[in-house]
């Protein structure tokens, strides 16, 4: 296929996702009018029409930025049009059926809502709820099987998108500190990379597709995600990535064990103090010079003119430490945990902050 080519075709595919995102929030908000009329209805902020051109505009420039880190060979291109079909197929039928189960909830703000066979005890508080109002929260396999469908609506088709940006700084990152004449040099094979807070694993998927020869390891506190982590990339070539249930804040992992550590959309989840120690766990079980990326919304400082939407998103959905995230400065947090070389960037709805072990650093 020529360049042309692709790069319209990808055009389009992300279009048809964007539009059918757009269907079902649709349609979806019009049952709602008519099961509950709009004077039960969650008050949200109202959206202007400047603020959905400049949406639109940012999500054409993802969109670009993520045509281009594949043409320069970040990754292969073949990522670009990577999506879970089978899953969609199979589970679509049943995220529509569990939106009236999630606006009961949103309406009655029941958050902690769990089915009788789901033990919540050995849980952190702050994680024993419904994220999202969704079934289950982050605990049962029918949970599992609707996130990565729920957040590509959320995000008109562009949650991978928004994923692949951690990519570049990451395989850059690797590179400079890692590669060639450096005196940390290693081979591509020693390369050691975790995700935090891995989900489904479909940062993992993307990291194998970037960095095929390193070993991968993912650490998440669901157990059902990380199943169904395993399930995808247990489809993928190349070595398995390794995956351990656990906390965040309380990594299994020896000190200076990680050339390069992702975290993805996690931070807005957490109490102001579990944002810290996550930090300072992902400096202690880094080697000096690794670099740690984290991804996740955008803030408040950025983008004033989006507030609306940064509003808007813990009204709709359950997320009670949204609104502390967005005005917390994690480039403070990353300095006192001892990184140094702090850069952001911001692309869609994300924002990401990459940041360097010095490589002189004793734990
Ligand atoms: C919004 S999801 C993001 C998942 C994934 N990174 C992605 O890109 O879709 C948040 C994830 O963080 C996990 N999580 C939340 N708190 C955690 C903690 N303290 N330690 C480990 N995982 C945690 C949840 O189980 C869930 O899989």
């Amino acid at each position: 296929m020529s360049d042309t080519f692709t790069q319209l075709t990808y055009q389009v595919f992300q279009q048809g996702k964007a539009l059918f995102a757009l269907a079902h929030k649709n349609v979806s908000s019009q049952l709602l009018n008519l099961i509950d009329p709009p004077v039960n209805q969650l008050q949200t902020k109202p959206v202007s029409p400047e603020v959905i051109q400049n949406l639109r505009q940012r999500l054409d420039q993802i969109l670009e930025t993520d045509w281009q880190d594949a043409e320069r060979g970040v990754y292969p291109k073949s990522l670009l049009f990577d999506n879970p079909w089978e899953d969609f197929f199979h589970y679509y039928p049943e995220v529509c059926l569990d939106l009236a189960k999630t606006w009961q909830r949103r309406h009655q703000n029941q958050f902690q809502e769990f089915s009788p066979e789901i033990d919540t005890e050995d849980y952190p508080q702050y994680y024993r709820r419904n994220f999202h109002y969704q079934t289950d929260g982050y605990l049962s396999d029918a949970s599992a099987n609707l996130y990565d469908l729920q957040v590509e609506i959320l995000f008109s088709g562009s949650a991978d998108p928004m994923r692949r940006r951690v990519l570049a700084p990451l395989k850059e990152g690797l590179v400079e500190t890692f590669h060639g004449t450096s005196p940390h040099s290693v081979s591509p094979k020693q390369i050691r990379v975790l995700d935090i807070a891995c989900g489904t694993g479909r940062t993992l998927k993307m990291i194998r597709a970037t960095l095929p020869q390193a070993s991968l390891f993912g650490v998440d506190l669901s157990p059902a995600y990380l199943r169904k982590a395993n399930q995808l990339l247990s489809e993928i070539p190349g070595e398995l990535p390794q995956l351990v249930q656990g906390k965040a804040e309380e990594l299994p992992y020896r000190d200076n064990y990680f050339h390069g550590v992702t975290c993805v959309f996690l931070f807005h989840e957490l109490p102001p103090s579990v944002r810290q120690r996550i930090i300072n766990q992902g400096f202690r079980v880094m080697q000096p010079g690794g670099v740690f990326i984290i991804c996740d919304s955008i803030q408040a400082i950025d983008f004033p003119e989006l507030m609306p939407m940064m509003e808007n998103f813990p009204v709709m959905f359950h997320e009670p430490y949204y609104r502390n995230y967005i005005t917390d400065d994690l480039v403070e947090r990353l300095e006192a945990a001892g990184f140094e070389n702090i850069t952001t960037q911001n692309h869609f709805m994300s924002k990401y902050w990459i940041a360097r072990k010095p490589p002189e650093a004793t734990v």
